[in-house]
């Protein structure tokens, strides 16, 4: 196992401004297109250019045989024409021989079967076979390249566990053994950590234990709790193992593209970031979900958490429709823009898109590009070669940070735990509270750090903690320390109530933060779906109930109606001297309520907001400490003006007073000071 290395020891990923770039997939099509493709890349400004992401095939036909030929070609070409390479180790999918000759490696699903080969990542974690070739096919492809002048950035395999992160093979089976065994010690502890009095489940030898197969009820908690870690961890241990290949022949900084976004939760991010030298995100806007912008913009922060504030890298997003949605929207006009400009004023120094050119077989074909179809007489192309131009233009902002006042609190194991298969309602998930809390700040032009549970909160004005069902001691005392030193903390129903083994805290919820609320929960009432429920301030309600005692707190509002009726439903503590103030919300407030409960909190905090800013105008601030850049993105049909002092990157202009943004455009403002 590779050692981790310390930050600050980590090769840095060193670029000339802000990346340009996209998957390639030459082995797709014929040599005689790759010479216009890269002629195009240039037309376009690209300069960083992800291959072989699913190479294997083509490097390795048979056991034992590597051929480079093309490859060797394909990063010449790009090479000579000033492109840089994030060369992938093209481990995510093995090809059919392997499969053939070793099917072991196939992944079986929680009712046994197994997945076969003919999509992709059809591959179990745990496999120390699969482990071998895949090592074997990064090690040949770091031999060749590690020192070739055009790499620029590993990128290892391809969206770790999109597919294939919880494997249910007796390899698996073994694997969770051993780790459990790690982690537990002993089987007396497992016993209490899971919680086996219940339902004789006990264990009396490791052999005993299963991953959690499908079973006739509900399955065990604990269980299910520790095969998430442990199949996060697997993954991630396969990262290691690639990543310790690639070191023994390049210095480079390496990565792999994380899946921070709305339906991929099988990955503890928080635990895989240390191990990365840059933080990369891959992140399509979601249709299925209400709001797919604020969730851009919520993805975009908690990856710029993930990078600890630094910036990060755009390695996928897609210049209009995916593929894989119900039904996949195209892009309107200006939405490549502002979307991709978004993530860089949200940190981001590389906006990449998967992929170069749209593919004219296989399952992604209908999948948008940076070269459509169409071809080059069409109006996507006419806007990423303006995309271009204006990442071009913006390469003066690479390096610099953002500012946020907000911390709020994400974590994924607690997404784990809360969604479990038995809970007081299925009317909500954890997302669903993230979001909601995220879109209120958003809503309000709040910019907001995503961080993790236990991090350092020193200078946040305000931490909110959304739904935050499972907490640590530690990391619980982590809110309330922060809130001893001045922050404001804003925490809402079902946070608090386990500890790191899904063991409910007594004594009345959240047993994590009573005495920091005030408040003492006795019973959760949630409601049917379509059930309103009304607060007395006259504030609408949805989905969640709880009998509440406001102990020490000043109750704000309470509920009217429904099965809460007259108990507290937001109550605040106040800090009192240097504390700040602990408020409470035990239900989910309707969207303007929760906005105005939120304004309300992030004022008395002393929270900055950015005048103008909101739902339909993003404005967003990335510093290096001297030079102030202002983001402002005008998702609305309306025209607004800012007021500004400075030079405007997009259009070149200077500023004095009043800028005006149009409809549909986005303008970035070099300070002339620092506002
Ligand atoms: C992911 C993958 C890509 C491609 C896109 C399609 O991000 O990494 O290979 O499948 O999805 O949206």
């Amino acid at each position: 196992m590779a050692e981790t290395a310390l930050a600050s020891e980590r090769p840095r990923f060193e670029h000339q401004g802000i990346a340009f770039g996209c998957d390639y997939n030459p082995e797709q099509w014929d040599p005689a297109v790759w010479r216009e493709d890269v002629r195009l890349m240039q037309q376009a400004g690209v300069d960083l250019v992800a291959v072989n992401i699913f190479g294997w095939a083509a490097l390795q036909a048979a056991d034992g045989s590597f051929d480079f030929t093309a490859l060797d070609e394909v990063i010449e070409l790009l090479h000579n024409a000033g492109i840089r390479v994030n060369l992938g180790t093209g481990t995510s999918s093995p090809p059919p021989w392997l499969t053939t000759r070793h099917p072991e490696v196939l992944p079986v699903v929680e009712d046994g079967t197994t997945r076969f080969p003919g999509g992709r990542q059809a591959w179990c974690p745990s496999s120390p076979v699969f482990r071998r070739y895949a090592v074997d096919l990064a090690e040949a492809v770091a031999q060749r390249y590690g020192r070739h002048p055009a790499i620029a950035l590993w990128h290892v395999s391809n969206e770790l566990g999109c597919h294939n992160a919880l494997c249910h093979c007796e390899e698996s089976t073994r694997a969770f053994r051993r780790w459990l065994r790690a982690r537990h010690g002993s089987i007396d502890e497992l016993n209490r950590a899971w919680g086996t009095s219940f339902w004789s489940q006990r264990y009396s030898d490791w052999d005993e234990i299963l991953t959690p197969k499908l079973t006739l009820s509900s399955r065990n908690p604990g269980q299910l709790l520790d095969f998430h870690r442990f199949s996060s961890d697997e993954l991630l241990a396969h990262y290691r193992a690639e990543a310790a290949a690639i070191r023994r022949h390049s210095a480079l900084p390496i990565t792999t593209n994380f899946m921070v976004t709305a339906h991929i939760r099988d990955l503890d991010y928080w635990a895989w970031a240390p191990e990365m030298d840059v933080i990369a995100n891959d992140h399509y806007l979601d249709h299925r979900l209400g709001e797919p912008r604020a969730e851009l913009a919520f993805a975009a922060d908690l990856t710029r958490g993930l990078a600890g504030g630094d910036p990060w890298l755009l390695m996928e997003h897609s210049t209009g429709a995916v593929n894989w949605q119900p039904v996949n929207l195209a892009k309107e006009p200006g939405q490549l823009l502002r979307n991709s400009l978004t993530h860089v004023a949200r940190g981001a120094d590389a906006v990449c898109f998967f992929q170069w050119r749209a593919s004219l077989q296989g399952s992604e074909k209908f999948h948008s590009a940076l070269l459509p179809h169409a071809g080059t007489d069409s109006d996507l192309w006419r806007e990423v070669l303006e995309l271009g131009r204006i990442v071009g233009a913006l390469d003066e902002v690479a390096g610099a940070r953002v500012q946020a006042d907000v911390a709020l609190l994400f974590s994924w194991e607690a997404w784990w735990a809360s969604d479990a298969e038995n809970r007081p309602t299925h009317a909500l998930e954890y997302l669903d509270q993230v979001h909601a809390l995220y879109g209120a700040l958003h809503d309000l032009g709040v910019t907001v750090d995503v961080v993790r549970p236990g991090a350092d909160l020193t200078g946040y004005r305000l931490v909110v903690t959304p739904g935050l069902y499972l907490v640590s001691d530690a990391d619980a005392a982590a809110l309330d320390e922060a809130v001893a030193a001045g922050a404001h903390a804003l925490v809402t129903f079902y946070s608090g109530i386990v500890d790191e083994q899904d063991r409910v805290r007594p004594g009345g919820y959240p047993g994590a933060w009573r005495e920091l609320l005030g408040i003492r929960v006795q019973e959760f009432a949630p409601v049917l779906p379509g059930t309103r429920i009304a607060l007395e301030s006259g504030a609408g309600a949805t989905v969640w109930a709880e009998r509440l005692e406001a102990t020490e707190a000043e109750v704000v509002d309470r509920f009217a109606d429904g099965p809460a009726a007259r108990r507290p439903a937001v109550t605040r503590r106040a800090g009192g001297g240097s504390a700040g103030d602990a408020w409470y919300l035990a239900t989910l407030l309707d969207r303007a309520a929760l906005r105005d409960l939120v304004r309300r909190v992030v004022t008395a905090a002393g929270v900055r907001r950015e005048p103008g800013a909101g739902a339909e105008v993003e404005i967003i601030r990335r510093t290096d400490g001297e030079t102030v850049w202002r983001f402002i993105v005008n998702h609305s049909a309306e025209a607004i003006d800012v007021d500004a002092h400075g030079t405007e990157l997009v259009t070149g202009s200077t500023v004095e007073g009043l800028l005006a943004v149009p409809a549909g455009a986005v303008r970035v403002i070099r300070e002339e000071r620092a506002a």
